[in-house]
C-alpha cells in the first residue's frame, strides 16, 4: 500500500532522515521505532506532505506522492491523528468528529445528497468504532488526557483514511488508557480494515501489537521485520544496548 525509498530530508547541514526505506502491507499494522531524534516524526511528516524531501520516493496505492500539499495526501486516502491542537474544547466529542465528517464529504461533493444526515450516522459510527459513545455529548475540553488522545484518532477516521499514522498514540497514557488503546488500534485494523502505521517507544506494546517493525538509529533504516526477525537483528540488539532510550 505505501512504499517508502531511500528517502532523505536534511534540516540546514543536519540529516535527519537518511535514505530511509519503509513499506506497509494494504492491511497490516506497521509500527516505526528508534531512539529519541532517529528521525520517526520527520520520517511521519515526509509521508503526509507536512515536509518535502530531499530525494527519494514515497509511493502509496501506486502513485507517487512526495511533493504532493498535505491535503492532497489526505485525499488519496492516508489520515494522520493530530495532537491535541485539532481538538476543539468547547465542541462536544460528537461535534468534534461531526466537523472531520462533514469536512470530508464536502471534499467529495454530490451536491443532492443528504449531507446532514450522513454526516451523522457516520459520526456515531466513528464514535461506536472507538469507543467513544458515551462520551458523545461530552465537551472535548473535559475528556481525560486518554480519552482526549482517542478522540484524534476518531477525528482522523472522519477523512476515511485508507492508511491512519498515528505518532506515538499512547503518549502520556497511564498503562490501563495505554492497553485500551492499542486494542482500539488493533480493532480498526481488523473491523474497518484501515492499514496503520505508527511510532511507539514502549516497547512491548510494539512487539504485541505490530506485524512488522521498522527500526531507525540516525535517520537512517537498520531493518524491516517481523517482531521475530527484528528481535534477533545483531545491529538492533547493538543499538538498543548502546544507549538508545527507546
Ligand atoms: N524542523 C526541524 N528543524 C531542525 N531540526 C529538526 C527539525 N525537526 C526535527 N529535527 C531534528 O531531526 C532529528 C529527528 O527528529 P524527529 O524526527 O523528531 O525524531 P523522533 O521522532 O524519532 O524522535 C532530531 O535531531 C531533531 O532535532
Ligand atoms: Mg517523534
Amino acid at each position: 500500500m505505501l512504499s517508502v525509498e531511500g528517502v532523505s530530508k536534511s534540516f540546514d547541514q543536519f540529516m535527519a532522515v537518511r535514505r530511509a526505506n519503509l513499506t506497509v502491507p494494504e492491511g497490516s499494522v506497521v509500527a516505526v521505532i528508534g531512539p529519541n531524534g532517529a528521525g520517526k516524526t520527520t520520517l511521519f511528516n515526509l509521508i503526509t506532505g507536512q515536509l518535502k524531501s530531499d530525494r527519494g520516493s514515497i509511493v502509496f496505492r501506486g502513485e507517487e506522492i512526495s511533493g504532493l500539499p498535505p491535503y492532497e495526501i489526505c485525499r488519496r486516502g492516508i489520515g494522520r491523528a493530530f495532537q491535541i491542537a485539532n481538538v476543539f474544547a468547547r465542541l462536544t466529542v460528537f461535534e468534534n468528529v461531526q466537523v472531520a465528517v462533514l469536512a470530508q464529504q464536502r471534499k467529495s461533493t454530490h451536491l443532492f445528497r443528504p449531507a446532514q444526515g450522513i454526516a451523522v450516522a457516520e459520526t456515531h459510527s466513528i464514535l461506536e468504532s472507538t469507543g467513544l459513545t458515551g462520551q458523545a455529548r461530552r465537551l472535548a475540553g473535559v475528556l481525560s488526557h486518554g480519552d482526549q488522545r482517542v478522540l484524534e484518532i476518531a477525528i482522523a477516521l472522519g477523512s476515511q483514511p485508507k492508511l491512519l499514522i498515528l505518532d506515538e498514540p499512547t503518549a502520556g497514557m497511564s498503562p490501563e488508557e495505554t492497553a485500551t488503546t492499542m486494542t482500539l488500534v488493533n480493532q480498526l485494523a481488523k473491523t474497518r480494515g484501515i492499514t496503520i502505521l505508527f511510532c511507539e517507544h514502549d516497547m512491548d506494546i510494539v512487539f504485541s501489537v505490530a506485524q512488522s517493525i521498522m527500526v531507525m538509529q540516525h535517520g537512517s533504516t537498520i531493518i524491516q521485520g517481523t517482531p521475530d526477525q527484528v528481535r534477533q537483528n545483531r545491529a538492533v540488539q547493538e543499538a538498543y544496548l548502546g544507549g538508545g532510550d527507546a
